[in-house]
């Protein structure tokens, strides 16, 4: 395993050093799998103007499917599948009237705490790929229980995707919980605009680690606004391109 690693970080310095293409773009991914696309339903899109402007941009940044996961958070975000999928037509509808080809669908990022536990209980989840939900939890705080929360998901058939791992202050301390996380069956999600510094320079350690050690399976946008999808536009032309373009995430299996 250790050979593996070294030559993989090896290639990746080697790669930081050529000239990024111009046409760079995200089409190898194919998919995102995080995003808040769905007008005034959570912290992103406010209108369907906002909606049809961050996907037309993922569309030419080269992404041909789109899994959006508004928040489900029911102290700031009550929504439910039926809010998401009302929220969706619309969205399918004006990108249809625009002719932009472009698949969306829609899932949930649902955050982890008592009304997440009731709502496992009593209806189905709405997932990413098969068994797949994205969760997220307090970045400030571990939830209690969490590895019970994850045991719960399992036994009720559910694979959890943890959202942007490397943003919760807790885990920072103790680096060892994420491989507990992945033994655990859990998928690790990174936040792409972690790796550029957007949101501090301790989170981008974090996700360089993870990313030397393998850890993360999907890459996801997290966009909300705009200046989010200019953000991840610059980077196609930075050399953070290479550690994606080198790294087997799992995003291209969500195209259709
Ligand atoms: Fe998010």
């Amino acid at each position: 395993m250790f050979p593996k690693l070294f030559n993989w970080k090896k290639q990746e310095e080697k790669s930081h050093d050529l000239p990024v293409p111009a046409n760079a773009d995200w089409s190898f991914l194919g998919a995102d799998m995080h995003s808040h696309f769905i007008p005034g339903i959570d912290d992103g899109a406010k209108t369907i103007d906002d909606s049809l402007h961050m996907i037309s941009a993922m569309k030419n940044m080269g992404y041909r499917t789109i899994i959006t996961t508004p928040h489900i958070m029911i102290d700031y975000y009550p929504n439910t599948r039926q809010t998401i999928q009302n929220g969706l037509v619309k969205v399918q509808q004006v990108i249809k009237e625009n002719n932009i080809d472009i698949t969306v669908r829609a899932a949930a990022e649902y955050y982890i705490d008592e009304y997440f536990m009731k709502l496992l209980e009593t209806e189905p989840l709405l997932t990413i790929y098969n068994n797949e939900v994205l969760v997220e939890f307090s970045m400030m705080y571990e939830p209690p229980m969490l590895f019970e929360v994850i045991f719960k998901m399992q036994a009720a058939g559910y694979r959890p995707i943890i959202a942007h791992p490397e943003r919760y202050l807790f885990f920072h301390r103790n680096f060892s919980k994420y491989q507990e996380l992945k033994d655990r069956g859990c998928l690790l999600q990174l936040n792409m605009l972690s790796i550029t510094g957007h949101y501090g320079k301790t989170i981008k350690a974090i996700a360089d680690e993870l990313l030397a050690k393998r850890l993360y399976d999907y890459c996801g946008s997290d966009m909300h606004h705009e200046k989010h999808a200019s953000l991840l536009k610059a980077m196609a032309g930075s050399k953070d391109y290479y550690t994606f373009a080198h790294y087997p995430f799992l995003n291209s299996k969500l195209c259709c």
